[in-house]
């Protein structure tokens, strides 16, 4: 057996607190809320918890807006329970794995206010201030990742500042070693905490480049995406090698950047011997629906090979260096369900297909809250009742690039972050069990039939297949530290790859559409059926999207 470490071996699962369980009624949910489900994690079989932000914020992004880096929001609850869930998780060997917002901090926080009172103050520089054109117009044409122009008007320093996402959300500025070091400090506060790893969000605009110049407008505000101009600048690993050296070294934790513009072949920089992280979340399966950049409205049809060159090229390119974070879903993404299969495929089977592939990949597992009950999107009827400040922003910019009222809809339906934060559904009480309050987000309708509680007796449910395959995989040295090869690579129904250690093997294979397919039988050799998301299989057809698992010993 290679010698994997704790996080390579297990499975991750994601977090959303506001939206797990709330225990005060308040219709958010918290840290109690968390440590009471632990039993439920346990038996599911993960071995971390990935927390997004529950630090003290105004939540203008939901927790993505800093505004103290070392406490706990009290909506939230207290540091007191903060340590209870690390000490309860530990119990349950299960780890704890903060979220470190770095790029920006909330304009609420303590160090922007000093920085924006004066130009003179001992934080002046601490975030990227800069003067307005001649004309008095913005530094530059760039567009925030929330819409609208990326500076800010700041009346008090008169200057303006930047924002890579929400105007409340201002960029620091990395380039001042002060900041950096307030910014490790942090980290190093939560690591004395007993944490067991970190999530670094939007880690490649830290590095912004040297010459702020406008670029060409893509789009009819006449301006240009930011990610553009400051996405992975270079210079960027030095500061995160910096960060590694002060922080991260040493310690029994991962740590996985969240890097939406690094491509496969850049991945060896930043993972592995020579890297910065353990892992990385790159975003090329992910952004398939997009032409041009995260831009909802301008989504195109992808095809299955577009997808398994995405995933293999990942695997590919972490193969022999540094671990691959495998993941379909996330707090800002729509449920996988409907990101990845057909409209009408049966919601069951497609949950199933899709765990199977993500438990049999190369690399950590990483389950986002619900998807292992088979969560799917919701569609509301007005961007009035959307809480999510990106769909806000999206649906403007659709309607100002000249789409209808109802098309801006269609996109907010399919691609809301908010598809992926209605609450926990737990059981088939009152907001699905998760608030005896006001749900701060209304809870998905589908919750009577999908739920924790009903899942659990049943043995055909999504949730006891995530719970099996978790298990499978925990236990097979072929899954977890095996080789990938994808076959059948041109097929357009059939996602299809075996990983193998010396002369043991396993298949895996997925039809992505709603017809049974046929392939040649003689691919999976004398492997054995293992399971799949129906009962039986006949080696070599595929029914509506069934997956299969075949093993050789
Ligand atoms: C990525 C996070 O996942 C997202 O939720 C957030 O809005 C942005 N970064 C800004 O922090």
């Amino acid at each position: 057996m290679k010698n994997l470490k704790w996080w390579q071996k297990t499975a991750v699962y994601q977090i959303y607190p506001k939206s797990f369980m709330d225990t005060t009624s308040s219709g958010t949910g918290d840290l109690k809320g968390i440590t009471c489900k632990l039993d439920y994690l346990k038996k599911l079989g993960i071995g971390a918890i990935w927390l997004t932000p529950i630090y003290p914020s105004p939540m203008v992004d939901n927790g993505y807006d800093i505004a103290d880096y070392t406490a706990i929001d009290e909506t939230y609850g207290t540091m007191a329970d903060f340590e209870k869930l690390i000490a309860e998780a530990k119990k349950r060997d299960i780890k704890i794995v903060m979220d470190l917002v770095y790029n920006h901090s909330s304009d609420k926080n303590k160090w922007f206010i000093e920085s924006k009172s004066s130009k003179t103050n001992p934080k002046a520089d601490w975030y990227i201030w800069r003067d307005a054109k001649a004309d008095g117009s913005a530094p530059t044409n760039w567009r925030s990742i929330f819409g609208g122009s990326a500076w800010q008007w700041c009346e008090e320093r008169g200057q303006y500042y930047l924002h890579t996402f929400a105007v409340e959300q201002p960029d620091l500025n990395w380039e001042n070693p002060e900041v950096r070091q307030a910014l490790f400090d942090a980290a190093n506060f939560w690591l004395e905490k007993g944490v067991g790893g970190f999530r670094i969000d939007a880690i490649t605009y830290i590095k912004k480049p040297k010459n702020f110049v406008d670029g060409e407008p893509d789009g009819k505000d006449g301006l240009v995406a930011v990610h553009a101009m400051t996405a992975n600048t270079e210079g960027i690993l030095d500061f995160l090698h910096e960060f590694k050296r002060k922080v991260f070294d040493g310690h029994d934790i991962f740590t996985v950047g969240e890097a939406n513009g690094v491509e496969a072949n850049e991945l060896k920089y930043w993972v592995g011997k020579d890297g910065v992280f353990d892992m990385l979340f790159e975003f090329s399966h992910m952004n398939l629906p997009f032409t041009n950049g995260e831009i909802w409205c301008y989504s195109r049809e992808w095809k299955l090979t577009e997808l398994k060159k995405a995933l293999s090229d990942s695997q590919q390119a972490t193969k022999d260096n540094g671990w691959y974070p495998v993941f379909f879903e996330n707090h800002d993404q729509p449920r996988c369900i409907n990101h990845f299969l057909p409209k009408n495929s049966d919601p069951i089977k497609a949950a199933k297909t899709l765990a199977t592939i993500l438990l049999t990949l190369r690399g950590t597992p990483f389950i986002y809250e619900g998807q292992e009950l088979g969560m799917t999107n919701v569609a509301w009827d007005s961007i009035d009742d959307y809480n999510d400040i990106q769909s806000h922003g999206q649906y403007n910019f659709a309607l100002k690039e000249g789409f209808s009222p109802e098309q801006a809809m269609n996109f907010v339906h399919f691609f809301s972050r908010d598809n992926a934060r209605t609450p926990m559904q737990w059981d088939n009480s009152k907001n699905a069990g998760f608030s005896k309050g006001k749900a701060w987000l209304p809870v998905n309708e589908n919750y009577p039939e999908v739920n924790a509680e009903v899942e659990d007796k049943n043995s055909d449910s999504v949730l006891n297949y995530y719970r099996k395959l978790i298990n499978f995989r925990a236990d097979n040295e072929v899954l977890t530290a095996g080789d990938y090869e994808e076959f059948l690579k041109d097929d357009e129904r059939i996602f299809a790859f075996v990983r193998s250690v010396q002369n043991k093997k396993i298949y895996v294979l997925a039809n992505f559409i709603l017809d049974e397919v046929n392939f040649s039988a003689e691919i999976l050799g004398q492997s054995k059926f293992i399971f799949g998301n129906y009962e039986n299989n006949v080696k070599g057809t595929l029914k509506p999207l069934e997956a299969v698992i075949y093993e050789e010993a």
